[in-house]
């Protein structure tokens, strides 16, 4: 698992939100949390298991929108920064976050409406044993969201420590396979990588997502996008 210790460190967790999600990251943030509503639908009283919360910024937009939601991370710091997050928005009482580890869920089969997870998929180095797992506890719906293979994030992993895990349609059609998952919808999106957009300025991340989304809908948009987002049924 790539980065499992990396979000143990107190450091990590206090400086996650604000490195990755201020800047041209706010573009990023808002864009997957469309991404989350769009697939999930309406979320009122609906039982929803959120895998790999973090700092629970999905998790806490839920819980907000009448979901009755548990968050699930590996990381104590990244939960103790979710926890803040959920006091400060007024939404403590309305979730629940849990210790624990994506591998071996703390929970039966069919417990869940719907599971999700962002940003998880490209720290796994088997996969399918999450995926499995996702399934498993679902009475209805998986969501999740990949780095592509065949994409400008190649470029970009070499930058990074750790690397990404990256896929092509081809492997994660394969993934749903191993789970008995069917795909109902995908969106393709992002030809300029997550690192590129937070390195810019709120005003020029703008002016560049104008551009992405521009070329990202012409017909060669989905084989150059970055990340997909995959919504799938049990
Ligand atoms: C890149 S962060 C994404 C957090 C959140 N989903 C978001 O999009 O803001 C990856 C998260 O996966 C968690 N993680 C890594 N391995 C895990 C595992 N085996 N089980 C549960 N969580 C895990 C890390 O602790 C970290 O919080």
């Amino acid at each position: 698992m790539k980065g499992q210790e990396w979000y143990q460190a107190d450091e990590v967790a206090e400086a996650y939100d604000e490195k990755r999600f201020s800047r041209g990251g706010r573009l990023i943030d808002g864009r997957e949390k469309e991404a989350v509503l769009h697939a999930l639908g309406p979320v009122e009283g609906r039982e929803i298991l959120e895998i790999a919360c973090g700092t629970g910024r999905f998790t806490a937009m839920l819980a907000d929108r009448g979901a009755d939601i548990v968050g699930l991370d590996i990381s104590g710091p990244m939960l103790q920064q979710g926890r803040e997050r959920a006091r400060e928005v007024g939404v403590a009482d309305n979730l629940e976050y849990m210790r624990g580890d994506a591998g071996r869920l703390p929970f039966p089969d069919d417990a869940f409406d719907a599971v999700f997870a962002i940003r998880f998929f490209h720290l796994a180095d088997a996969p399918e044993t999450f995926m499995a797992e996702m399934r498993r506890v679902s009475r209805e719906q998986v969501f999740f969201d990949t780095f592509n293979r065949f994409s400008a994030r190649s470029l970009y992993n070499w930058a990074l420590p750790m690397g990404s895990r990256l896929y092509s349609s081809g492997e994660v059609e394969a993934l749903l396979d191993s789970a008995d998952l069917e795909l109902v919808g995908a969106e393709h999106d992002w030809i300029g990588p997550y690192g590129f957009y937070r390195e810019l300025p709120n005003s020029l991340a703008s002016a560049f997502r104008t551009l992405d989304t521009g070329l990202g809908s012409t017909p060669l948009g989905p084989a150059l996008a970055s990340v997909s987002y995959w919504n799938a049924r049990l």
